[in-house]
This record gives C-alpha cells, sequence and structure tokens, in this order.
C-alpha cells in the first residue's frame, strides 16, 4: 500500500508514519519543514524496510498540486491519504487578529479543501482512502478557539460532501472528531475529560481504513459527551466555563 501523510512531523501524524511502515506501506511524510522528518524518514525505512520520501508543503500557501505531482511521480498509485495536520492558536479568541484568522483557516480548512480536490480524480479512477480529522471542539461554539472550531466544523461539512459526491466511485471517506490527544497540541491545557495515546488514535485510524465513516468520535465516549452537550439548554450551556 502506499500513503501519503499530511502533517506526519508530530503527535498524531508520527504516530500513524510509524504504525503504517510496520505495516510495510510505502510513505510520503509531508510537513511544512522537510528537515523535521529527514531523521523520521531516514529511522523507518531502515527499521521497516519500507520506502519512505520527504515533501515540504507549508499549508499555509497552499500550492497542493504540486503535492499531486510527486505522490504519483515517487509512488505510481495513491492508495490513501491522511490529511492530519491543523494548527491552534492561544489568540483564537472573538477579536483576533486578521492574521490568526488567515492562518487558521488556512491550515486547517482551506489547504485540506485543496488538497482534496486535487487528489480527487487519481482516487475517483483508482479508489483508496481519504482520511480527515475533525475536532470535538466543534460540537457546540464556545468563547475559546472559535477560529480552530469553525475551521473544523467546515472541513466536517466539507468531507459530507466528498462522501455525497463519490456515491458512484469506489474510494472510502472517513471523518474523525477527536477528543483530548497527549500531543503538543493539548499540552497544558486543562482536562476534565481523559486523554488518550496517539498511538491508539492511529490504530483506530487505520482499523478504520476502507469504510465509509462520517463524523467518528475517537474515543467513542465523546459521542455521548457530544449528545448530552447538544442537548443541554442554552440556559446552562452558556454557563459553562470551558
Ligand atoms: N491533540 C488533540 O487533543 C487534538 C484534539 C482534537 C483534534 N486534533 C486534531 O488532530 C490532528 C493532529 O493533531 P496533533 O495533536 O497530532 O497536532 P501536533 O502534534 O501539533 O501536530 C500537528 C501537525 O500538523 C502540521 N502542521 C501544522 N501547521 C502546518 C503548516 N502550516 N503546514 C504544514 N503542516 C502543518 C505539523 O507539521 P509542521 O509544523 O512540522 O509543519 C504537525 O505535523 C489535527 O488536525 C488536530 O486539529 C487534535
Amino acid at each position: 500500500m502506499n500513503s501519503i501523510i499530511v502533517g506526519a512531523s508530530a503527535g498524531i501524524g508520527r504516530s500513524l508514519a510509524e504504525q503504517l511502515a510496520s505495516l510495510g506501506h510505502n510513505l510520503i511524510l509531508v510537513s511544512s519543514d522537510q528537515r523535521d522528518i529527514d531523521c523520521l524518514a531516514k529511522d523507518l525505512s531502515i527499521r521497516f524496510n519500507s520506502k519512505v520520501e520527504l515533501f515540504s508543503l507549508d499549508l499555509n500557501n497552499k500550492n497542493t498540486e504540486d503535492l499531486v505531482t510527486y505522490g504519483l511521480s515517487v509512488l505510481n498509485k495513491i492508495d490513501n491519504l491522511f490529511l492530519i495536520a491543523g494548527w491552534i492558536s492561544n489568540e483564537d479568541y472573538i477579536g483576533t487578529s486578521k492574521e490568526i484568522i488567515n492562518y487558521t483557516l488556512d491550515v486547517n480548512l482551506r489547504s485540506m479543501i485543496f488538497l482534496i480536490n486535487s487528489f480527487y480524480p487519481h482516487f475517483e479512477k483508482t479508489g483508496g482512502n481519504i482520511v480527515g480529522i475533525g475536532s470535538v471542539a466543534s460540537i457546540r461554539g464556545r468563547k475559546n478557539n472559535c477560529i480552530y472550531s469553525t475551521a473544523k466544523r467546515a472541513l466536517e461539512f466539507y468531507f459530507e460532501c466528498l462522501r455525497h459526491s463519490k456515491t458512484n466511485s469506489h474510494f472510502f471517506v472517513q471523518f474523525y472528531r477527536l477528543g483530548y490527544v497527549q500531543t503538543q497540541m493539548s499540552f497544558g491545557s486543562k482536562m476534565l475529560i481523559p486523554t488518550v495515546t496517539t498511538n491508539y488514535i492511529s490504530n483506530k485510524i487505520i482499523a478504520g481504513l476502507e469504510k465509509d465513516l462520517s463524523c467518528h468520535y475517537l474515543p467513542f465516549w465523546w459521542r455521548f459527551v457530544g449528545t448530552v452537550l447538544r442537548k443541554l439548554p442554552w440556559f446552562f450551556y452558556s454557563k459553562l466555563n470551558f
């Protein structure tokens, strides 16, 4: 199998790269700076004897066509596109700067839409999996992480459009709403609900390949939390400080 991981330098993407290499996948690891994934690529190709290539793509710049061209030139066929990358700012509140708004929307939403559109003709022809990552932050609006959660909710919506548009094609789409995961993104945040490891998430993502999953909660208990949060009347919800 041949897989591209966008956001492979850290957290969930890095764990996914290790798991996929151990299963014998050939990989293209994508990060904004190739130097961040150079050692990882060398380590994986030596340990697991897989082909591991690197590609620099700053999602802020959105030149996604180059990744398709590069991917097809080195792997010939791409079976899985993992859109894992994400970015969050601690200045993401109502009234934040245009820079934070643009960067957050570019990395979490616009670039993902460009990537999906760039790879769509390939997957329509050959089949495979496109995997997207959302967040429980988008269950209901909060005063924190406003732009990030807006982007994740919109991305979720775009994945539904993708699922609907491919009804006659043979590729699969999985979209996960993630709870708290132990990575640098959640480091230092106050967690009322237990966190899970990156390995737990990457194992579940791999187990979900070849299935059509819309908005699947990981870990599963967030489905119950999400239902309670959504059903909570505004009077009570507005009093929550989280
Ligand atoms: N951790 C959590 O609790 C949590 C909860 C819900 C959802 N999520 C979602 O899970 C996904 C993975 O998060 P994580 O916790 O593993 O995050 P992480 O450890 O911070 O890793 C983020 C990844 O995104 C890449 N990235 C960020 N900005 C980029 C840019 N401008 N261009 C290219 N790549 C960029 C990073 O690569 P470089 O910076 O090296 O380029 C890195 O590989 C994200 O979509 C996140 O929103 C995480």
